[in-house]
């Protein structure tokens, strides 16, 4: 069942997160329009959804028949003017806060102003994004996990100006997609950040300091505590510069040295090795 009042539902970024918001949307029966720098860009972000869908299909969990459904449901958008349409807009871009600021600015001017606005950001304020446009009680946090289409979470992040209506229709929104929300204050890293990436610096400092090997760490925490990836093998799945951005975050935004990033961390990120998306991180995936 769809939210009343949103059909159109506009989402900025057409890469790996934007892409998964864009699949779960459209599979959960809104019309979607994903937008990128060129239009261009955007259909190369629905060519990649398209693969997601026949793979599922191939495994026989969706038929063909929802595959193109759900395809023919998004419409890629070189220009965030056509987001005038939009009844809910989420931005997925990169970690940047001058971009998010400037797409915000724009989507602000566009976006019908009784709307929505928010942001799939894991660490920078909802607060301070939202204080910038001229809605700041219809802006909040989404926060959807990777890979989006796969996990159950959205982590919804009420600003300090966040109207509690906001965070109802965001809620509803989430969960018609199928998922499970929770809330989290907007302070550095919110719940999610907050918990995890100290558990992925630490491993990178039991590695530093040859606590245990890196498949030894990771075989300790999969095995011994049931989590789908070892901490190393996860910080390479999020990206090894994403992991040192948030600790960054965490630890100017919190002042305790406990936030400290590991050096190691660092080097990898200094070395360009961030994790799968460069084929080496902590592990090599080269071949
Ligand atoms: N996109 C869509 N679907 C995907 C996918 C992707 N990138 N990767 C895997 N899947 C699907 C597969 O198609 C498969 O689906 P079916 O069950 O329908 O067949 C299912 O996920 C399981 O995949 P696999 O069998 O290939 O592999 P797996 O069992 O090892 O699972 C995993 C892969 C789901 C990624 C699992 O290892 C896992 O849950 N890892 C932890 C992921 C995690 O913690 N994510 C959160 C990161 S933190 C974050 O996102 C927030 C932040 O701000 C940093």
């Amino acid at each position: 069942m769809t939210v009343e009042g949103i059909q159109v539902v506009g989402v900025v970024g057409a890469g790996q997160m934007g892409g998964g918001i864009a699949q779960v949307a459209a599979q959960a029966g809104y019309r979607v329009l994903l937008s990128d720098v060129s239009e261009e860009a955007a259909a190369a972000g629905i060519a990649k959804i398209g693969k997601q869908l026949a793979r599922s299909v191939k495994k026989e969990r969706i038929t063909q028949a929802q595959a193109d459904s759900t395809l023919a449901l998004i419409t890629p958008v070189g220009d965030l003017d056509a987001f005038a349409e939009a009844d809910f807009a989420v931005e997925a871009v990169s970690e940047n806060p001058d971009l998010k600021n400037a797409i915000f600015e724009r989507l602000d001017a566009v976006v019908p102003a009784g709307k929505i606005l928010a942001s799939n950001t894991s660490s920078i304020s909802i607060t301070a994004l939202g204080a910038k446009t001229s809605r700041p009680d219809r802006f909040i946090g989404m926060h959807f996990m990777n890979p989006v289409p796969v996990m159950k979470l959205v982590e919804i992040i009420s600003g300090l100006a966040t109207d509690p209506a906001t965070l109802a229709t965001t809620v509803a929104l989430a969960e018609s997609m199928g998922k499970t929300c929770v809330q989290a204050k907007d302070f550095p890293g919110f719940a999610v950040n907050r918990i995890l990436m100290p558990m992925i610096n630490e491993a990178f400092y039991a590695l530093f300091e040859s606590i245990a090997s890196a498949r030894d760490i990771d075989n300790a925490m999969k095995l011994g505590t049931n989590q789908p990836m070892g901490p190393l093998t996860l910080a390479d799945f999020i990206g090894l510069d994403t992991c040192l951005a948030i600790m960054e975050v965490l630890h100017e935004g919190l002042g305790d040295t406990k936030y400290r990033p590991c050096p190691l961390l660092r080097k990898y990120v200094e070395a360009g090795h961030l994790g799968r998306k460069t084929g080496r991180g902590v592990y090599d995936y080269s071949k």
